[in-house]
């Protein structure tokens, strides 16, 4: 990974994911991010908006911004095209995870099993995105799967919400924990960013050491 994304992701280790269907709520989105204290985000690449709201949001400066929910070499090459300046995806695509290397950009992909998380570590990636965490067994699965592996680093991502968070945090291993809470559809629909402010806020407070 690179120096601004380790760093990123090490200074509070709170990842928003964000789902978000119109590039004119990018500009006060990541304004409620960064004043909460978020110090990254991951756009996800499931509405049409995607890129323009990459862009939008790459352009506020305060927040490392990449691109999520990336499942093909296409998406790769548009999501760094409007600025992503990192990659994940739900799953381990060897084909992605070329492309990102051609690229230059810094890829987490998604692992659910040993022999998935042993690809990854074999090409080189150190860093992974445990998915669906919760529906997964959430921390007890994390435990028993980061115990053969002790190069690996996890971002556990799926269904993890603020109760959840300590547990993950308290494991060595986690680089980062990342969830939509903080930033739902529903607080997006209701134009609700103070309400996203104060949940990222939160969280990055309750993550702190
Ligand atoms: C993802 O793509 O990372 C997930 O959809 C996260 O969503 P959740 O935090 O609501 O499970």
């Amino acid at each position: 990974m690179t120096a601004d994304l380790t760093a990123a992701l090490s200074g509070t280790r709170i990842l928003p994911v964000l789902t978000v269907p119109s590039a004119t709520m990018a500009a006060p989105l990541a304004d409620a991010l960064a004043d909460g204290g978020a110090r990254c985000a991951e756009v996800t690449f499931r509405t049409p908006d995607a890129e323009q709201v990459v862009k939008a949001m790459a352009a506020h400066g305060g927040l490392v911004v990449g691109a999520g929910t990336v499942l093909t070499i296409e998406q790769t090459e548009r999501a760094v095209g409007a600025g992503a300046r990192f990659v994940v995806s739900p799953g381990f695509d060897p084909e992605v995870m070329q492309k990102c290397r051609e690229l230059g950009v810094p890829v987490v992909p998604g692992i659910a099993t040993a022999t998935e998380l042993m690809r990854a570590l074999r090409a080189g990636l150190d860093t992974v995105k445990l998915f669906p965490a919760e529906p997964l067994g959430g921390t007890s699965m994390l435990r028993a799967l980061a115990a053969p592996f002790p190069r690996a680093r996890f971002v556990p991502t799926g269904g993890i919400r603020p109760a959840h968070l300590s547990g993950y945090l308290s494991h060595p291993a986690v680089v980062a924990v990342g969830g939509t809470w903080m930033a739902t559809a529903e607080h997006l629909e209701r134009g609700d960013y103070a309400e996203i402010r104060k949940l990222t806020a939160e969280a990055v407070e309750r993550s702190a050491p």
